[in-house]
């Protein structure tokens, strides 16, 4: 006898998706080849922002055929909710200093500004010889801090997001597109 289990599918909870799998894979081979002309022979060092970032950093490094290397910064902004506090920690600080390196952040997504004023203030206080910054969405409708963009995937709008990375109480970063969740999912957790 066989018994049938039944797993709910995290994508079951999505309402609407906003960027799918292969509109998000054309867009970061776009930043790619710009990241590239930009760094090549400049030894870049790519400080992504855990844990959102990490499909974006993965999928995005692959498109860049020159020698980089990786570093990460663990921040929390948030705790489990969908509303910012402004209060930025780090979690996890930076493996290897930045002094004099030329470095790119590479970020999941620019919403009131709070995390990466914070982020990049503590990069720029360890004199690296350049700081820009790469995210993959940008939401400009939620802005307090004015922050520049020096790659940006796509904007959308205000509206909170998860997959390709981004959670909701931590789940949903698996999905391989980015979308809405239904709203009798939140208040679940
Ligand atoms: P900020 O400090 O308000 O700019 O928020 C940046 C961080 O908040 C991001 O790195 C995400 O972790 C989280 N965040 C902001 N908007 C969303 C969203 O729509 N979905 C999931 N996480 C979000
Ligand atoms: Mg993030």
């Amino acid at each position: 006898m066989t018994t049938e289990v039944r797993t709910a599918s995290p994508a079951d909870d999505i309402a609407e998706i906003l960027l799918d799998a292969p509109t998000i894979a054309t867009r970061v081979a776009e930043l790619g080849r710009e990241i590239t002309a930009e760094y090549a022979g400049k030894d870049p060092v790519f400080v992504s922002i855990l844990k959102g970032a990490l499909p974006f950093l993965a999928d995005l490094m692959r498109q860049v055929p020159i020698a980089v290397s990786l570093d990460f910064l663990e921040v929390s902004s948030y705790g489990d909710s969908t509303e910012t506090s402004g209060v930025v920690r780090i979690l996890k600080d930076l493996a290897h200093p930045v002094e004099g390196r030329h470095v790119l952040v590479v970020e999941d997504i620019l919403d009131t500004g709070f995390t990466l004023r914070y982020v990049l203030g503590h990069l720029r206080d360890q004199k690296p010889a350049s700081v820009r910054l790469c995210t993959l969405l940008d939401k400009p409708a939620r802005r307090i801090v004015p922050i520049q963009i020096d790659h940006k995937g796509f904007e959308i709008p205000d509206r909170f997001v998860v997959g390709y990375g981004l959670d909701y109480g931590e789940r949903y970063r698996n999905l391989p597109f980015i979308g809405v969740l239904k709203p009798e999912v939140y208040g679940r957790r």
